[in-house]
């Protein structure tokens, strides 16, 4: 059986002033469509496994905030997590929950806050990939074919290529957020993808996985199975976290482990990074400018990004290249190319305000 476990406890600071810690970017409809992210990340796995083996992991702060979103989903569907402590501990504690119910699973883990414009593309890649992992001890990663030496992702060296299996192959290396130098290498190379941060893998081999290589985040949750699903979980969530340490999937078992492999395709994948990533991905008008507006004139203005969600009007003179992004709260108007200040603006606020 497939599950799927939805990691949505993320801050996303580089979409300041829409995304808040009260309201992260994947509670957010950043594109306009109607639906926030993680909306969108659900209904995309309601057409690969039954909606009840899909699992959403979350800070406690934002229960009601998932609840509100995707009505239905029962107790056990929920984890919720006292204490932020990255994608590791979040992994591990879905992965106990779910090997109470089925140790065999097949698991799909996605990130909550990402764009996939090809959902049939996708869904083929993901059922290859679980056949797959069904019957080999595999960490399978989806790896996207890299545009630019981003620093923010994940580096996929690829090795041997897999028989019978086109676009799944061996990974030689994985390096998690490499600094520039080494991003532009790995680009000019030809051999790297970029990690998607979406897996695919069994049961026993991610559990295997944790053993190895984080045997401490292991032992703390693999200790909780008895009291999974019953009113004890609360508490005993509580201090495993309390004791749990902070580190990524990423650097804590996917740059060591020895069996990682890589499905590449082409699904058109963006991780909307950045108010600039998500720029590409709207729809723009013939002077390239993108809005998510409800009122919104706009004179001599270029290849600008407007996100102005409320009721009021908007008129706007000789812009160009900017963004410019109202909530109730904050005004943000800012130049594209000096979006990655976007986050200093927000520590510096934390620590004025
Ligand atoms: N439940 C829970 N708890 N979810 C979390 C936590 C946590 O403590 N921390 C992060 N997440 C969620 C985020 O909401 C997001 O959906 C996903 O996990 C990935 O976390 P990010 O913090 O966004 O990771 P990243 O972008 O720095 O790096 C990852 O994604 C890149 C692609 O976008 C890595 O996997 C990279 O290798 C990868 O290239
Ligand atoms: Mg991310």
């Amino acid at each position: 059986d497939i599950y799927c476990i939805i990691m949505a406890g993320g801050i996303g600071s580089r979409f300041w002033p829409l995304s808040r810690t009260s309201k992260p970017k994947q509670f957010i409809d950043i594109l306009g469509t109607g639906k926030s992210l993680l909306q969108q990340t659900f209904e995309r796995m309601v057409n690969i496994c039954p909606k009840e083996n899909i699992l959403i992991v979350t800070s406690s702060a934002y229960d009601k905030l998932v609840h509100e979103q995707i009505p239905g989903l029962n107790e056990n569907q929920v984890l919720l997590e006292p204490l932020r402590r990255n994608t590791a501990p979040c992994i591990a504690y879905a992965t106990y929950k779910i090997k109470k119910q089925n140790p065999e699973a097949v698991v799909i883990v996605a990130p909550s806050d990402h764009l996939i414009l090809n959902e049939q593309i996708f869904n083929e890649t993901i059922i290859q990939a679980a056949n797959f992992a069904s019957n080999s001890d595999a960490l399978i990663t989806l790896g996207i074919t890299p545009s630019r030496p981003e620093t923010g992702y994940g580096y996929i060296q690829i090795g041997k290529p897999v028989k019978e299996t086109p676009s799944l192959f061996k990974v030689k290396t994985f390096t998690e957020k490499p600094n520039l130098e080494l991003a532009k290498k790995f680009m000019e190379s030809g051999e790297f993808f970029w990690n998607s941060g979406l897996f695919v893998w069994s049961i026993s081999s991610i559990t295997k996985a944790f053993e190895k290589y984080l045997p401490e985040v292991n032992s703390l949750f693999e200790e909780l199975l008895p009291i999974y699903n019953t009113e004890k979980e609360e508490e005993a969530i509580s201090n495993t976290y309390a004791e749990c340490r902070n580190i990524s999937v990423d650097y804590g078992i996917m740059e060591k482990a020895d069996n990682v492999y890589v499905f590449c395709a082409e699904f058109g994948w963006s991780d909307l990074g950045t108010w600039g990533s998500l720029y590409t991905h709207l729809p723009h008008d013939s002077n390239g400018n993108a809005a998510v507006a409800k009122d919104l004139m706009l004179y001599e203005t270029k290849n600008s990004i407007f996100n102005i969600p409320q009721s009021k009007l908007a008129v706007v003179q000789g812009l160009e290249d900017y963004i410019v992004v109202d909530t109730e709260d904050v005004l943000l108007i800012c130049r594209k190319q000096d979006e990655q200040n976007i986050k200093n603006y927000v520590n510096e606020i934390l620590i004025n305000k």
